[in-house]
C-alpha cells in the first residue's frame, strides 16, 4: 500500500469521524448549514393583517393579541375544545410521605370534559412540598416525570461535564425544597401521541363524528394537550396548597410546543417555559435550517390542524411565525431555550422568535430580551424574556432547571 493511499485513507476517516453526526430526523434534505439559510421576512407583530401600525398596549390587547391568536387557532394548532362546564375533580390517592417525607404526592382524575359520555379523563400527578408556608408556586407540563415511578426525575442530568454543581437524580428534591411544587399530565391518558390512534380518548367524546387527521380548524394534539393544562390549572385553582396566580407551564420538545400554545392560549399561566420546542414551537418556520413544516406536518400529521399543512414548502406564506407565538405570552414572563447538539430545533431560530417577541413587551412597558445577538454557551440573557443556549443534546436537564428556577424565582407575585 502505498504511503499516500494510506494518508487519503486516514483523511478520509478523520473527515468523516469530525462531521457533524447527523441530528433527529436528519436526512439529505435538510439544511444545518448557516450560510444556506437564505432570506426571509418576518410577518410584524405590531402591524395589523390590514396593515394598521398596532402603537399602544390598548391597541395590542383588543386588536393584535386577537387576531394573531386567531390566526394560530385557524392556520396552526385549531381550536381547542371547549371549556368544560361541569368539571369534577377526584383525588385518587395522597401519600403525604412522598419523597422520604418532603412531599406530598397527589393523583387527582379530572372528569367532566365535556362531549358525549364521561369516558376519558385527564390525570394529574402532583408534587407539593410539605413544609411551605402558605400556598406555593407550581410547574405544570406533559410528560414532566413519570408518573408512575417511585422516585421520578424530571429532567435528565446533564451528560456534559459543566463547572457547576448540578443536581442529577436528585432534581425533584431541588425543586421542592426551592418551594415549588411540580405536576404532570400524560398524554395517553386522553389524547395518544399517535397519528393513528389521537383521537382515542377525549377528542372522540367531544367529536363523536370526526375521524382521521385534524379537519382544517380542529385541534390538533397539540392544542388538546395544551387545553388539557388548562384542565389541570381548573384543579390547582382549587387545591389549598397552590397558589394558582404562580403556575408556571412548561414542556420539553413536542410538549414545549404544547407550553407555549398554553400559554398563549390560557393567560391564567403566569409563567411560560419553552424547552428545546423546535418547529412549531419557538424556532421561526420561515427559517430554512433542521426541522421544517412539511417534515413535522409529515412525521406527525395528527399534532396540527388541517390548515398547517397548505404551508408544506410554503412558509414564507404563513400568516405568522413563531415569534409571534412567544409573544402571545406578553407581559408574562417567558423563557426559550436552546441546545447546541440540537440542530433539529435550530438553536438560532428559538433565539430569533425570542428576539422577535421584543417589540411587544417594549410596547407593554416590560424589558423583555435586551439582546440582539445570540449569547454565548452557559450564559442566560433577559428579563422579561428569558433565553439560554447550553451545551449537549436535546433534553430538558437539571441544568435547564435551575436556570428555570432561578427565573421564576425572579418573577414572584405575591400569593393572594
Ligand atoms: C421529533 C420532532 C420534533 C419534536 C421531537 C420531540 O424530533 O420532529 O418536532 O420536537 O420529536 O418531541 O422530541
Amino acid at each position: 500500500m502505498s504511503r499516500l493511499f494510506i494518508t487519503l485513507t486516514i483523511l478520509a476517516f478523520l473527515v468523516h469521524a469530525i462531521a457533524p453526526l447527523p441530528a433527529r430526523g436528519a436526512e439529505e434534505e435538510f439544511n444545518y448549514d448557516e450560510s444556506k439559510v437564505g432570506a426571509y421576512t418576518l410577518p410584524d407583530p405590531l402591524v395589523m393583517q390590514d396593515g394598521t401600525p398596532v402603537t399602544t398596549p390598548m391597541q395590542w390587547h383588543d386588536k393584535r393579541r386577537p387576531e394573531l391568536l386567531a390566526l394560530f387557532e385557524n392556520q396552526v394548532y385549531g381550536h381547542r375544545p371547549p371549556k368544560p362546564t361541569a368539571l369534577r375533580f377526584d383525588t385518587e390517592s395522597t401519600d403525604d410521605s412522598a419523597v422520604d417525607g418532603r412531599a406530598t404526592r397527589k393523583q387527582v382524575r379530572i372528569h367532566g370534559l365535556g362531549g358525549a359520555g364521561d369516558n376519558a379523563a385527564i390525570v394529574l400527578t402532583l408534587y407539593a412540598p410539605n413544609d411551605a408556608d402558605g400556598r406555593v408556586p407550581a410547574f405544570v407540563g406533559m410528560h414532566l416525570f413519570d408518573a408512575s415511578a417511585a422516585m421520578p426525575v424530571p429532567g435528565k442530568p446533564l451528560e456534559v461535564p459543566v463547572a457547576e454543581k448540578l443536581p442529577g437524580a436528585k432534581l425533584l428534591e431541588v425543586i421542592l425544597d426551592r418551594g415549588y411544587a411540580i405536576g404532570t399530565l400524560t398524554a395517553a391518558d386522553f389524547c395518544p401521541d399517535d397519528a393513528a390512534r389521537f383521537r382515542e380518548g377525549v377528542l372522540q367524546q367531544l367529536y363523536p363524528d370526526q375521524t382521521g387527521p385534524p379537519g382544517p380548524e380542529q385541534p390538533g394534539a397539540i392544542a388538546t394537550w395544551a387545553w388539557a393544562l388548562s384542565r389541570a390549572l381548573d384543579y390547582l385553582g382549587t387545591d389549598k396548597a397552590i397558589d394558582p396566580t404562580r403556575v408556571a407551564v412548561i414542556g420539553h420538545s413536542r410538549m414545549g410546543k404544547t407550553a407555549l400554545w398554553a400559554g398563549a392560549e390560557d393567560q391564567r399561566f403566569a409563567l411560560v417555559i419553552s424547552n428545546n420546542s423546535g418547529c412549531g414551537g419557538a424556532a421561526l418556520s420561515r427559517r430554512n435550517f433542521g426541522e421544517t413544516v412539511a417534515r413535522i406536518n409529515r412525521a406527525f400529521p395528527h399534532w396540527f390542524c388541517g390548515n398547517f399543512k397548505q404551508y408544506n414548502d410554503r412558509e414564507s406564506e404563513l400568516p405568522v411565525d413563531q415569534h409571534e407565538l412567544v409573544a402571545l405570552s406578553a407581559p408574562r414572563p417567558v423563557y426559550v431555550a436552546s441546545a447546541v447538539d440540537d440542530g433539529w430545533a435550530d438553536p438560532r431560530g428559538e433565539f430569533l422568535a425570542a428576539a422577535g417577541a421584543d417589540a411587544v413587551y417594549k410596547l407593554l412597558g416590560v424589558p423583555g430580551l435586551d439582546v440582539t445577538d445570540q449569547p454565548e454557551t452557559g450564559k442566560v440573557v433577559g428579563q422579561q424574556i428569558g433565553y439560554h443556549l447550553r451545551v449537549g443534546k436535546h433534553a430538558l436537564t437539571d441544568y435547564d432547571w435551575l436556570r428555570y428556577l432561578d427565573f421564576a424565582d425572579r418573577h414572584p407575585k405575591p400569593a393572594k
